[in-house]
């Protein structure tokens, strides 16, 4: 009788065993690629703490949708960096507003790649913040809620395959939902920001979109990191009020909600491996201290392993380029 130790190694003696009994896939066409479209014309401006990753006008967004598509990446998400920012938030909802805008030059040039406009009013609003103020400075929920039903019909029209609210204003899928359906959009699915946290990991999306708040914070509205039975309960939610896909935003001190999530909901899950996360593997990585290419794929195979179907990502197009 061999040891048990053995006994575990012997699967692992080749390649080729190991992939045999590997539980777990990677593919490029479970990454979706976050991209920030920008007003202006030929405009691809980087940004510091994310290299690789700029800032596009339309004409380049078109053309960099095209080549994550060409990897096989299953979808891009859009951000908008409007040309003017407003207390309310306008820009968000306003048809030729700039994330319309590169939706319908997304789908004409590539009708047949999933394009996914991130809803939120953070980027839109002169204060920063996610939602429609009170003289105090707090965020007002259900009149924000009215905003957010606005600019998701807005993005439908636009020919958006998926609308995804990164709010957390409580009731938002449901007034969405409501929405969509009662303006002949039944059809669109909605990816919501279930669980997402209030977390430091969120800094160069920040610095990219000019969307830190001006004052405060959005701990009003995000989650507690410290909370994970109130991650159940958002997502539970959501999937109530209608929710397609639910996610859990950040992707990795979140594992196990992921988990959790995954096997309580059973519902697709996405999990948001955000931009503080990928500035650390990128900064590790120019400093000498990490191999980039094994620990993205490490990194993207282990957030599929705690059960994320789809694996929102910076790394998607160098991802999909080593997966071929
Ligand atoms: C906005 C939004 C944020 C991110 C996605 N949508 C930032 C925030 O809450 O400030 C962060 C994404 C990332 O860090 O990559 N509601």
């Amino acid at each position: 009788m061999p040891f048990p130790q053995t006994r575990l190694r012997r699967l692992r003696a080749t390649r080729a065993l190991r992939g045999l009994v590997r539980e777990t896939r990677l593919t490029a066409a479970d990454l979706v690629y976050p991209m920030f479209v920008a007003h202006g014309v030929d405009r691809r401006e980087p940004i510091d703490a994310m290299p690789g990753v700029d800032r596009l006008s339309i004409a380049h967004a078109v053309a960099e949708a095209g080549a994550a598509e060409e990897l096989g990446v299953g979808a891009v998400l859009l951000f908008g960096i409007p040309a003017a920012k407003d207390e309310e938030g306008s820009g968000a909802w306003d048809d030729e507003g700039v994330v319309q805008l590169a939706t319908r030059a997304i789908k004409d040039a590539h009708p047949e790649l999933i394009v996914i406009a991130d809803l939120c009013l953070c980027e839109y609003t002169s204060h920063g913040h996610c939602g429609v103020l009170r003289p105090d400075g707090t965020v007002e929920n259900d009149a924000t809620l009215e905003l957010l039903a606005r600019t998701a019909i807005s993005q439908a029209r636009a020919g958006a395959d998926m609308l995804a609210p990164s709010d957390m204003m409580d009731g938002r899928v449901g007034a969405i939902r409501a929405a969509l359906d009662e303006d002949g959009y039944a059809e669109k699915p909605i990816l919501a920001y279930s669980a997402k946290f209030a977390s430091a990991f969120y800094g160069p999306f920040r610095e990219a979109a000019g969307s830190a708040p001006a004052f405060g914070d959005r701990r009003g509205y995000q989650m507690d990191p410290a909370n994970g039975n109130e991650a159940l309960r958002e997502a539970r939610l959501d999937v109530e009020e209608g929710a397609d896909i639910v996610m859990v935003k950040p992707a990795l001190a979140y594992l196990d909600l992921i988990r959790r999530i995954k096997d309580e909901t059973a519902m697709p899950v996405a999990a948001y491996n955000v931009s503080g996360e990928y500035a650390m593997v990128k900064a590790a990585a120019a400093a000498g201290a990490l191999d980039e290419r094994a620990a993205v794929l490490e990194t993207l195979t282990c957030i599929r392993r705690a059960g994320a179907d789809i694996v929102i990502t910076y790394h998607a197009k160098d991802a999909a380029r080593w997966l071929q």
